[in-house]
């Protein structure tokens, strides 16, 4: 009996343990055979035998019992640590989003700028006619405002068709100097290859006291920019006209598809447009009560730079939420 204990003590598995069990409780069991006994005993000896037995059914029941509640437990243990998660590890099966290539263009232009310190403004999407025309020196019934197809929503009210009217703003609310850019969206009623009715712009802004700023800084920064953005590339100023600045400049880089031998995206001509810029036009800061005081002004296209950086060839596909598209840039 003892040695039946010490081996139900020392199952090492629940198997092991209800081998036990069967040994002793199975239809040819041990003790099942000792009660079969019990018929052909003497009456006399049967009521001694029936509880001997049953005491030792008792002892052998607790103790396969209180064995078996051991194992449960460490089974339960063991089960519990090999279906754990560990809910801290990363699952690299998992779909994360990315940046859209229009946000982590102008992100990377802000950074730009930011770094020059150029503090970053904004301004109401839907504008009025004197911040996005007037005081820019586009009066009415002036053709340069056809430059811009506008958005009306009523005669004073419209979508601001560039983040030029953030100029004015800003030199309305401050004094010199400034330095300041205005990423944001912009809206224009014109639908192609190269054009969606919102699209975004980065507008640059730095005036100073007196002869402080003048085309060269003008020049150096925007170098500099465009090689930052772009890598190594040739920039050129060409003469152009906007109302706002005088003189005005168109500014190219060489193609940085065909590194300026000319190809389909630059036309063939090896240069690629991608900023408007010049000196504040005088008139511009007679609007809104600035004397003495020098400044340059740029503006460039979101998406354009986007499309450059990534050769994106349809500028449309950029907001139709294709994932197929969007996860290229992951
Ligand atoms: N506002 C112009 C546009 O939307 C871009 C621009 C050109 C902004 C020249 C400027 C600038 O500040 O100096 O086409």
């Amino acid at each position: 009996m003892n040695e039946l204990i010490n081996r139900i003590n020392s199952s090492a598995s629940l198997d092991e343990l209800d081998k036990i069990r069967v040994e002793l409780f199975g239809k040819k069991g041990l003790i099942t055979s000792e009660f079969a006994k019990l018929k052909s005993i003497p009456a006399d000896e049967k009521k001694a035998f029936a509880d001997e037995l049953n005491k030792r059914r008792d002892v052998f029941n607790e103790a396969i019992l209180a064995k078996k509640t051991e194992l449960d437990f460490i089974e339960l243990k063991a089960r519990m640590k090999a279906e754990s998660i560990d809910v801290t590890l990363f699952d690299e099966s998992r779909d994360i989003g990315a940046l859209h290539p229009v946000m982590s263009t102008m992100d990377n232009i802000i950074e730009y700028f930011l770094a020059q310190n150029f503090s970053i403004e904004t301004g109401p999407l839907i504008e009025d006619d004197f911040h996005n025309f007037e005081a820019l020196n586009l009066p009415k019934y002036h053709p340069a405002r056809d430059m811009q197809d506008t958005f009306y929503i009523n005669d004073k009210r419209l979508l601001r068709t560039h983040t030029s009217p953030v100029q004015i703003r800003t030199m309305e609310n401050s004094k010199p100097p400034i330095r300041m850019i205005c990423p944001g969206a912009v809206f224009r009623r014109d639908m192609d290859l190269t054009h969606t009715p919102m699209f975004h712009q980065v507008e640059g802004l730095v005036v100073d006291d007196g002869n402080g700023v003048s085309f060269a800084n003008l020049k150096h920064i925007l170098e500099d920019f465009l090689r930052y953005m772009f890598g190594d590339v040739k920039v050129r100023f060409r003469p152009s006209f906007f109302p706002f600045t005088e003189p005005s400049t168109e500014v190219d880089i060489s193609c940085i598809f065909c590194k300026g031998k000319g190809c389909r995206v630059c036309s063939h001509t090896g240069w690629l447009e991608v900023l408007g810029s010049g000196e504040v036009d005088p008139n511009v800061f007679k609007h809104v009560g600035y004397k003495n005081v020098s400044g340059y002004a740029f503006g460039l296209g979101v998406e354009r730079f986007a499309m450059l950086l990534y050769g994106v060839p349809d500028l449309r596909s950029l907001f139709e939420g294709d994932l197929r598209l969007l996860e290229q840039f992951k």
